[in-house]
Formats: C-alpha cells, sequence, structure tokens
C-alpha cells in the first residue's frame, strides 16, 4: 500500500475515534477541533438530485436506502477502503464492529434500522453520523459524507421546521474551510434554482473548494445540452464540472447492476455528439479518481496543521491529568488517558508522513 493511500486510512481511524468519543464536530470535548481540521468530501444536494446514485456507482454496489422523502435521516460517514483485485467485497459498521456484512441488502436494511434507532422511526433528523466501511478491490480510497437531501418543503408527517434543520445541518458541515463540498445538481433542472449550488455559494464564494457534479444529462430536453454549465460558463468554480449518467429509475426496477451502468456510462459519453470532447474527465468513475487524489493531497499539506493541533490536545489532556492528581480513577480518568494514547499513536504517525 502507498504513503499516499494509509493517509487517507488513517484519517479515517481518528474519525471513527471522535465518533466513539462522542464528538462529530459540533461539540467542545478536545477532539472538535481535530475533526474540523481533517479534510472531508460532504455530498450536497436537492432531493432526488442523484446524490444515492452517484455513491453507489463510486461503490459499484446497491446499498443505500431509497424511496421518496426524506431517506437519509442521519450523516452517513462513507469510507471506502480499496482491497486487493479478486479480494471479497464486505462491508463493516462502527457501531457493530464483530459483523462483516457481504450482502449488501442487509447493509441498506442496517442503515435504515439504525437511523430509526436514534430518530426513533419520527422521520427526523439527527446529527449524530453512522460510519460504515467498505471494502473492495472496486473502489478507490475515498471518503464521503452523505448528508440529508435539501428540500423545499415537509412532506407528509414530518414538521415544517424540518426544511430549515436540513439546511442548518449541512450547513454545519460544509461551512468548514476543511470541507470539500460535492454539489449535485440535475441537468433537468435550472442550475440557478439548484439547492446545492446555492448553499456552496454561500459558504464557497470563490469557488476554490467546491466540485459541481452535474447528473441526469440524459434526461434533458431533446436538442438542449448542458454545455454551458459543464464548460464553466453559468457557474464558475475553481475546479472543473463533472457530468454524470446514472441508471435511471427504470434501470433500478430492471435491476441493471452497477457494472452494467458503469459502462453504460462510458458509452454515453464516448459516443455523445456534444460530450464527446470532455470523455476524459466526464463520468462516474473519473470523479472518484479525482476526488481520492483531492482528498490525498489535501491531507498531505495539512500534515503539519495537524500534527500541531493534535499536541495541543495532548498538552491539554497532560494538563487535565495533572489537575485531577495521578493516579486518577477508573471512570474519570480512562478517557482521558484513551485519548491521550490516540492523539500520541496519531501524532507518531503522521510525522512519519512528514519525511
Ligand atoms: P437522491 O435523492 O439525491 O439520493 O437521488 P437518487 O440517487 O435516489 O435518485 C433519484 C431518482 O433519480 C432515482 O429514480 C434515480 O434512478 C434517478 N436518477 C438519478 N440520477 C440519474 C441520471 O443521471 N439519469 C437518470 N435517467 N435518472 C437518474
Ligand atoms: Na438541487
Ligand atoms: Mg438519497
Amino acid at each position: 500500500m502507498s504513503t499516499m493511500e494509509s493517509l487517507i486510512g488513517l484519517v479515517n481511524r481518528i474519525q471513527r475515534a471522535c465518533t466513539v468519543l462522542g464528538d462529530h464536530g459540533g461539540g467542545d470535548s478536545s477532539f472538535s477541533s481535530l475533526w474540523e481540521a481533517l479534510p472531508s468530501v460532504a455530498v450536497v444536494g436537492g432531493q432526488s438530485s442523484g446524490k444515492s446514485s452517484v455513491l453507489e456507482s463510486f461503490v459499484g454496489r446497491d446499498f443505500l436506502p431509497r424511496g421518496s422523502g426524506i431517506v437519509t435521516r442521519r450523516p452517513l460517514v462513507l469510507q471506502l477502503h480499496k482491497t486487493e483485485d479478486g479480494s471479497q467485497e464486505y462491508a463493516e459498521f462502527l457501531h457493530l464492529p464483530k459483523r462483516q456484512f457481504s450482502d449488501f441488502a442487509l447493509v441498506r436494511k442496517e442503515i435504515q434500522d439504525e437511523t430509526d434507532r436514534v430518530t426513533g422511526k419520527s422521520k427526523m433528523i439527527s446529527p449524530v453520523p453512522i460510519h460504515l466501511s467498505i471494502y473492495s478491490p472496486n473502489v478507490v480510497n475515498l471518503t464521503l459524507i452523505d448528508l440529508p437531501g435539501l428540500t423545499k418543503v415537509a412532506v407528509e408527517g414530518q414538521p415544517e421546521s424540518i426544511v430549515k434543520d436540513i439546511e442548518d445541518m449541512v450547513r454545519t458541515y460544509v461551512e468548514k474551510p476543511n470541507c470539500i463540498i460535492l454539489a449535485i445538481s440535475p441537468a433537468n433542472q435550472d442550475i440557478a434554482t439548484s439547492d446545492a449550488m446555492k448553499l456552496a455559494k454561500e459558504v464557497d464564494p470563490n469557488g476554490d473548494r467546491t466540485f459541481g457534479v452535474l447528473t441526469k444529462l440524459d434526461l434533458m430536453d431533446k436538442g438542449t445540452n448542458a454545455l454551458e454549465v459543464l464548460e464553466g460558463r453559468s457557474y464558475r468554480l475553481q475546479r472543473p464540472w463533472v457530468g454524470i449518467v446514472n441508471r435511471s429509475q427504470a434501470d433500478i426496477n430492471r435491476n441493471v447492476d452497477m457494472m452494467a451502468a458503469r459502462h453504460k456510462e462510458r458509452e454515453y459519453f464516448a459516443t455523445s455528439p456534444d460530450y464527446s470532447h470532455l470523455v476524459s474527465r466526464m463520468g462516474s468513475e473519473y470523479l472518484a479518481k479525482m476526488l481520492s487524489q483531492h482528498l490525498e493531497s489535501v491531507i498531505r499539506a495539512r500534515i503539519p496543521s495537524i500534527i500541531s493541533l493534535i499536541n495541543k490536545n495532548i498538552d491539554e489532556l497532560e494538563a487535565e491529568l495533572d489537575r485531577l492528581g495521578r493516579p486518577v480513577g477508573v471512570d474519570a480518568g480512562a478517557q482521558l488517558y484513551t485519548i491521550l494514547e490516540l492523539c500520541r499513536a496519531f501524532d507518531k504517525i503522521f510525522k512519519e508522513h512528514l519525511d
């Protein structure tokens, strides 16, 4: 495994530790500043814009809950780990560490059940993330946070406040300067009305950390195309836009598998009179690879500041333990010691990446 690959894995481990310790960015424990300093990729878009479809094509598997209404009601931290060719694919949840899932229909069910466990089937949302790791030869090393879809109206059984609650939750992720925004908009709607671009523009006005993704190119009216957007004239970003063709609802109903869908998407761009000149930077496979490389390089660039934050945590923890007086009681001190040990381990590994 290359050094670059293990850097994403290392950040994954810190993020899992943060969640186990009850901190996912909103809290004020010693770990919260660390979570915020770690680069992450957040998936943002309106309901039905194609977020789940994009994530499933990154994985090459059907595994996300589907349906109408607000399906994603807790953030899903999706950690993709590339394994050796020919190895068995499996998934693992942080909250079920002893169980390996090889049936992805059961992964979908567990995401639903675990969402309901915290939100109590109330259709409410919760900021507590679910962590899912997928080990597969068919993925690139990448971590993505799937967030509830932005919506303009509450659906039946949900309070009006949910519209703003979702937007606020998504904003707490995307407003962090270390968050890479994967902003998903459907090509069959005016880009000026895109919920994703509206929020991205608000938190990242120069488009420095926003990756624009345009789905549903195949659903545009005949005789029209998305070149104004894809070539950066409608909405200028620092990074080139990526166009996507996911499975249609009819494809899903017919159980078109993901590998066939990837193939169909490649064909679409290769043979399209409108987009064939952009073929080398279109499609979900390209998007996943590009994001993986970008995430690695951003993490690499942040290593010195991450190390100094970890050391600030170590200093604070040592001072706190001194204040409690050593040896401290099992309850009071155990968690602090755990965090301290973790910080020391992470500090050591990050320093190895420096040279
Ligand atoms: P999400 O709500 O943002 O997660 O959106 P989904 O990924 O669940 O997609 C919503 C619907 O749009 C599903 O029926 C998908 O099959 C369909 N869809 C998504 N992307 C595309 C696309 O690129 N082309 C076509 N034809 N349908 C798409
Ligand atoms: Na949208
Ligand atoms: Mg979805």
